[in-house]
């Protein structure tokens, strides 16, 4: 069964930790992650890009996998099943196909657009018992090879938005999605304090969890962040771990090709990784 993430990010407030929400790409990503938060007894947040929804055969095809891989794998830890930067017309789609939280980001439209649009989904959210995150201020990220470094919140829009009745709120603080450019000067705290002031209880999301310090990462949960995102490090692992083994010849030099043993590794490296980031955001045995 999935759940809100509602009860597990207010407890990860209260306790001083964060759950980890990470996105999937394919069967054996999700069965990997699922396996990774449940041998660490941890809450866990599994998450879909529009992008990776079209990729996996859609929204219902997800919803399906996720709710019977709990059953079939034996999981037990509460797993929150989320819409990752959802489009107005994204996030209705996951609603009716049984996710059980979504995030919408309006935070590339007009504000006043951005709190219209969310104000409706935090309607239609509370009704059926679902989670939402919303965003103000862009994160950024890389596009055509180029890194934009994204735009900090502001917090009075933060408060607003908070007081909508979002279950969490992202807000840019420096954070960007991928892999960090050289010389990047760190996350923001003097504008994550200043949200924090302003929104007081509000669970705080981190995107962009790839490649930041683990005390860069620590010191942010200290200031209240809740959930973090990490997508292009199990990516990066994943691949390592894959060309590994076919660059070692255990792939019988090319003449392997059970698809079972050639991603193997790589799904086991997915574990491995988040075990590692649970470790880090200090939800292991919260669950
Ligand atoms: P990374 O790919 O940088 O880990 O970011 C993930 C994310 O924030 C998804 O929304």
């Amino acid at each position: 069964m999935l759940v809100s993430a509602q009860e597990m990010l207010e407890k990860a407030v209260a306790g001083h930790y964060a759950i980890g929400a990470f996105n999937l790409n394919n069967l054996e990503w999700t069965k990997a992650v699922l396996k990774g938060a449940q041998e660490s007894n941890a809450p866990v947040i599994v998450q879909v890009s529009e992008g990776a929804g079209k990729y996996m055969g859609g929204f219902k095809t997800i919803a399906d996998l996720v709710k019977d891989l709990i059953e079939s794998q034996g999981i037990t830890v509460p797993v929150a099943l989320h819409l990752d930067h959802g489009t107005y017309a994204g996030c209705q789609k996951c609603i009716k196909a049984g996710f059980s939280s979504i995030m919408f980001d309006g935070s590339s439209l007009p504000f006043e657009e951005n709190e219209a649009k969310t104000r409706e989904l935090v309607a239609a959210c509370k009704a059926l018992g679902m989670s939402i995150e919303a965003e103000v201020g862009a994160i950024g990220g890389e596009e055509d090879g180029v890194v934009g470094m994204g735009e900090c919140a502001d917090p009075d829009e933060c408060k607003k938005i908070a007081d909508l009745g979002v279950t969490m709120l992202a807000a840019g603080i420096g954070n960007i999605h991928g892999v960090y450019p050289e010389g990047w000067p760190g996350l923001r705290f003097d504008v994550l304090e200043a949200i924090k002031a302003k929104t007081g209880d509000m669970p705080l999301v981190l995107h962009g969890g790839s490649g930041i310090p683990d005390e860069m990462v620590q010191q942010a949960i200290r200031n209240g962040v809740a959930k973090i995102n990490v997508n292009t490090e199990c990516q990066i692992a994943f691949a390592k771990a894959t060309r590994a083994y076919i660059e070692a010849g255990k792939d019988q030099k090319g003449k392997g090709f059970d698809p079972r043993k050639l991603l193997a590794d790589g799904t086991q490296a997915i574990t491995d990784m988040v075990k590692y980031k649970i470790e880090v955001f200090g939800s292991k045995d919260k669950a």
